[in-house]
Order: C-alpha cells, then structure tokens, then sequence
C-alpha cells in the first residue's frame, strides 16, 4: 500500500488513474481507525479501481477548548486496518501541507448546519466541509463514503456536493456498533470502563424511542421523554442535545414517522458521543 503526504502528488496520482481510466473512491477519515471506518472501505473496494483513505486530523473542525490536540492517533495500526480493508493508497498530510500560511477560503453549507451539533460546535462544520471540497479537489474521486453516525455530517456533504456541482457519488453507509450496541468511534478509546457501561445509554435511549414508536407511539414529546428517561438513569451521562428531526431535511417535527431521525450528543464525564437513529429502520 502506497503513503502519500503530498497534495501535488496525490493529484498526478488521481490523474494518472483517471487518463487510464480507472475510477477513484475515497473514504475520508481522522485516523485512530475502528471496523466503523472498514465498513466503508470495504463497500469502497467493491465500487472502484483505485481505493484512497485519507487520515487528516483537520484542525478547522475543532473548536477551542475541543479534544484536537489529544485526539487518538495511530498511524501504525491504521495502516494494518486499511491494508487489511483492500485499501491502495493512503493520502496523509500535514496540517501545513493543507493549511500553509495565507489560508482564507471556506464552503459553508448555511441552514443545514444550524441546529444539533452545528449548534453545539460552532464552525465544526464549516471546517468539515472545507476539509472535505479540499480533498475532492485533491484524490479527485467518482465517488466518497460517508457513515451515518455522523447524520447530519452526511446530510451537510450531500448539500454542499448538490450545491456546488461537485461530480462524486457520496455514499452513506450503515452505523457500526460494538456487540454490546455502542456506536464505535475513535473518541470511545476516551472512555473509562465505567463510562464505557454507562456510554450504553444512548443506543438504549434509541431503542427505547423505536419501540414506542413501533407500538402506535407519534407524539414527538412523549417519544423525547421516553429516550430522555432512559439517559437520565445514568447519572454520569449529561444531554447535550436530544432531537427529533425529519430525516430528510433535519427540520423540527411534532409528529413522529418512519423517517423519523433522533439525533443525540451526551456527554459522559469529559466525552461527548453522538448517536442517531430513523424511527423505522435499524441503523
Ligand atoms: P471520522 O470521525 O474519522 O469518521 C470518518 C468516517 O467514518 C465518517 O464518514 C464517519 O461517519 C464514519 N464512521 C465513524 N464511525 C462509524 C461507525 N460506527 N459506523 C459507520 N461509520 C462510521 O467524520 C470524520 O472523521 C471527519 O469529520 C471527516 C469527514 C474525515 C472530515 O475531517
């Protein structure tokens, strides 16, 4: 498997494929990988010729006072995963390397980014989706996948590649859990083996919000109680947002169907986890 760290090369390389006329995916990711990240590479290497994964801890999504300069890295051990995953190529650069000095050009994607964690991480998203255009310029891909444990990430990329003509297909791709439910996520290695059991919560509050559902339940204030409850029961666990949304648009609903998205963000002790479930789907 070949490391690259150079824009300029990664982009010969993209050319090059493309002149031959091989298709490109990319799997865009923070490094510190998990089978969350695999799952995606694996679909990748079903849909493409030249598989890229990109490992960029993107400083621009980290607000102040946010886990950047501690977030989990392992290069080591990535490189195993991805060789493992059918990966060909890794694109791995610096933080100058992508933000030399002069930097000052941003894609902001406007009204999907207001609410859930564009309200509770102000510029994350912007700082995302400039990362993201940033890399379709540079691996040049016919297609990305995306998870969707990160719903609204997903939703904002597919926005922003509508909006600006971008050719890549973005491919969404199931939530991968733990056996016990947890949504696997760099950001569990945080996690003490207390807050471990009690990270459980949120995957229990969505279940318990889908069986109301599935029982007749569609007032979206009982349907938040009933997964509010649940997270109350752990007294480490602390909401940070508990939302339901269309899952379309993301916008505000009162009445729950089976597109229903709960969106949570819950902190147990210092780390912030994300979830999210569709009323009538299983991840
Ligand atoms: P990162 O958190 O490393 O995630 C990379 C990709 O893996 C994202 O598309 C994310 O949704 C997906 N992913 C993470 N955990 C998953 C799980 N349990 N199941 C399925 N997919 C999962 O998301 C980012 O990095 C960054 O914001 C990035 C898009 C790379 C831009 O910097």
């Amino acid at each position: 498997m070949r490391i690259v760290t150079s824009i300029a090369e990664m982009q010969s390389i993209a050319r090059t494929a493309h002149g031959a006329g091989k298709s490109i995916g990319l799997v865009p990711t923070m490094g510190f990988l998990h089978q969350g990240h695999a799952s995606l590479m694996h679909e990748g290497r079903k849909r493409c010729d030249l598989l890229v994964t990109s490992i960029f801890v993107n400083p621009t999504q980290f607000g102040v006072g946010e886990d950047f300069e501690r977030y989990p890295r392992d290069m080591e051990r990535d490189l195993e995963l991805a060789t493992e995953a059918g990966v060909d190529l890794i694109f791995a650069p610096t933080a100058t390397e992508m933000y030399p000095q002069g930097f000052e050009t941003y894609v902001d994607v406007e009204r999907l980014t207001l609410p859930l964690c564009g309200a509770s991480r102000p510029g994350h998203f912007r700082g995302v989706t400039t990362v993201v255009c940033k890399l379709f310029n540079i691996v040049q891909p016919d297609l990305a996948l995306f998870g969707k444990k990160d719903f609204q990430q997903l939703a904002v990329i597919r926005r922003m590649v509508a909006d600006l003509d971008m050719a890549v297909e973005i491919v969404g791709m199931p939530i991968i859990r733990e056996p016990d439910g947890l949504a696997m996520s760099s950001r569990n290695s945080y996690l003490s083996p207390a807050e471990r059991r009690s990270a459980l919560c949120l995957n229990r509050a969505i279940a318990a919000a889908r069986a109301a559902f599935r029982a007749g339940e569609t007032s979206v204030t009982r349907l938040r109680e009933r997964a509010e409850a649940i997270i109350a029961e752990e007294p480490a666990a602390l909401i940070d947002y508990l939302e339901y949304r269309d899952g379309d648009t993301l916008a505000e609903c009162s009445q729950a169907d089976h597109r229903t998205l709960l969106a949570l963000a819950v902190k147990i002790g210092q780390t912030r986890l994300i979830d999210n479930g569709i009323m009538g789907e299983d991840d």
